[in-house]
């Protein structure tokens, strides 16, 4: 069968072909490095495989990722039930190879694969930066992504959190959050949310640059969590749970003071539907369409909600 899980040998040649695609601003050894810690990382070693699609000879045509994430969907009688889904990443055919239809065999490969050894199958998501027609091919349904940007280059009036969470808090936040209502949602564990900060630990020392002081807040009953993304000069909400307009006001201007106080130009938080009206009223917050990552989504199985009804928060993102 031409669809092979990588060996450590194997992936770590892989990122010296995909340093071209991911790599900048980091140098071939410092990719090198940043891929070893986030491989290294306990969610990536739980749940973390290299795919490749090799030709007879062995030669290697398309390479791609994938991560576990739990998920959680609803039955006829309103309880939800725990299955498995799998984030796609890092889909990559070298320049000579491009065009031949690899990475699309790659990917029904993969998804064949994954329907067959999923405990409890529910779905597989990916977050595309090349737009949807690509992987509809292989029966990914693209959802429209919207972002809220908020400028973090000016010094924010305080308004007052009740606190700030450190990353050894990350699981009690996630504990205290709100599910989203819909009837299918992907959430990610305490280890997955770490991810993120591994890769901003990782930045902050590869690019010598200071790291936000705080993952989060919480005020009232309601909490963000966030993490830098050094490259673009942002810190991102990876997850936001505000209870009413007051709540996400106060978070997203703490969020834009620790990213302010980071050296950083911007906050953004990915909009999802239920909480889109309360930031909306954020002053300074501005809906932009975004530019990559379209959350798109395959299911493993039948009777899943249409894509359309799944929330994405920045946190599923690999
Ligand atoms: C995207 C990529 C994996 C496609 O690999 P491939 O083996 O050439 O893919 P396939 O031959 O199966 O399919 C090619 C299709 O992908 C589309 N595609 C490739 N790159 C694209 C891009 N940057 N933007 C939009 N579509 C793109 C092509 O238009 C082509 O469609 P067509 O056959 O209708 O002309 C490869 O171009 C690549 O590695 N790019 C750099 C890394 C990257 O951007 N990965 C995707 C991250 S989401």
């Amino acid at each position: 069968m031409p669809l092979v899980l990588a060996t450590d040998a194997q992936k770590a040649q892989r990122d010296t072909v995909t340093h071209a695609a991911w790599g900048s601003p980091l140098s071939v050894a410092q990719y090198q490095e940043r891929e070893a810690r986030l491989r290294a990382h306990p969610w990536c070693r739980e749940g973390m495989n290299t795919w490749l699609w090799v030709a007879d000879d062995g030669a290697e045509l398309a390479s791609c990722e994938t991560f576990h994430t739990d998920s959680f969907l609803r039955g006829a009688d309103g309880t939800f039930t725990q299955g498995d889904s799998y984030a796609i990443a890092s889909v990559f055919t070298e320049d000579h190879l491009r065009g031949r239809g690899y990475a699309t065999r790659l990917m029904d490969g993969v998804a064949a694969e994954l329907e067959r050894v999923a405990p409890r199958p529910h779905s597989v998501v990916l977050f595309s930066d090349v737009g949807a027609p690509l992987y509809r091919r292989s029966g990914y349904v693209d959802v429209p992504a919207w972002d809220w940007h908020l400028d973090a280059s000016q010094v924010p009036g305080r308004r007052p959190v009740d606190s700030g969470i450190a990353e050894t808090d990350v699981a009690a936040a996630l504990a205290r959050m709100q599910r989203p209502r819909a009837p299918f949602y992907l959430w990610p564990s305490a280890s997955q949310v770490d991810w993120h900060l591994e890769r901003e630990r990782v930045y902050a020392e590869l690019l010598a640059r200071p790291r936000p002081q705080t993952c989060g807040a919480v005020v009232g009953d309601s909490t963000a969590l966030w993490s830098m993304v050094a490259r673009y000069g942002d810190l991102v909400v990876l997850m936001l749970d505000a209870r009413d307009a007051a709540d996400a006001e106060a978070l997203l201007t703490e969020a834009r003071r620790v990213a302010h106080r980071a050296g950083l130009q911007r906050v953004v938080w990915w909009e999802e539907a239920a909480t889109a009206p309360l930031v909306a009223s954020v002053p300074g917050a501005v809906r932009v369409q975004r530019d990559g990552s379209l959350p798109m989504l395959r299911p493993l199985r039948a009777g899943l909600p249409p894509a359309l009804d799944v929330p994405f928060p920045r946190a599923l993102w690999v």
